[in-house]
């Protein structure tokens, strides 16, 4: 974590905008290690200095991560002219923070979502240079056969582009078929556009692993939780 001036830390952890830490900095109500600073620009380290507002500290994060199990008919953007969007689903207390989806779901896909203020991690979760893989479990009308996951395996010609090889794991075929498809690449309805490829509608589509992060299965749909260090680790340093 870099260093970083006081009025600074202090937005960032939540006690308000420039200008009203700036006003609690004047009235001597901060202190960094037991002294009180009445400089806004006073440099801080994050990681060996503690900084107090009356006898409570204050805790100052750089990086947020949040796994989100989207729910149906809302948008992952920040903003959205129609739709609501997955940013409404994030509570008050990260208000403060500039989060921001990595990646996008389809309105009507549910599923792991990541939330964060690290772009660098979103760059590389979304590069394709990196190739990081995304299991998707779905359902198709038709059935499924092994016919359907060579051709997977092989690339499909979506008109515009092939597919990269992926993987299809065919878990029932029937006149509803279920299975987890895992690309590694994400072009706009990509698993969408693979099946209809193979003549089959997707009818429910939901991500479920991300970079060997599974979808907490404690999650409700539109609920949230924080990554726990592990967690992370794994995103950033996938494959290990
Ligand atoms: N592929 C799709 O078609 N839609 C999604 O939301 C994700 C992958």
């Amino acid at each position: 974590m870099n260093n970083l001036r006081l009025d600074k830390l202090l937005v960032k952890a939540g006690l308000g905008t420039r200008k009203e830490v700036k006003k609690l900095i004047k009235k001597e109500e901060i202190r960094v290690n037991g002294q009180v600073i009445k400089d806004p620009g006073f440099i801080v380290n994050p990681q060996e200095d503690i900084v107090s507002l009356g006898n409570k500290e204050i805790h100052y994060q750089e990086f947020y991560y949040l796994m989100l199990n989207k729910p149906q008919g809302y948008v992952s953007a920040k903003v959205d002219n129609l739709y609501p969007t997955i940013m409404e689903l994030v509570p008050q207390d990260y208000s403060h923070l500039d989060l921001f989806p990595v990646g996008r779901l389809d309105l009507d896909t549910l599923g792991l979502m990541i939330i964060t203020n690290d772009g660098h991690l979103s760059h590389s979760l979304s590069s394709p240079k990196r190739a990081v893989p995304k299991t998707y479990l779905v359902e198709v009308r038709g059935e499924l056969a092994e016919e359907d996951k060579k051709r997977i395996s092989q690339g499909l010609d979506l008109d515009d582009f092939t597919s990269l090889p992926a993987q299809l794991e065919i878990l029932e075929s029937g006149p509803i078929s279920r299975a987890e498809l895992t690309i590694t690449e994400g072009k706009f309805h990509q698993v969408k556009r693979m099946f209809q490829a193979l003549d089959k509608e997707v009818i429910y589509l939901e991500r479920i692993r991300l970079a060997g992060l599974e979808l907490d299965g404690d999650l409700e749909l539109g609920q949230l939780r924080e990554l726990s260090a592990e967690e992370v680790n794994m995103l950033k340093n996938y494959p290990l």
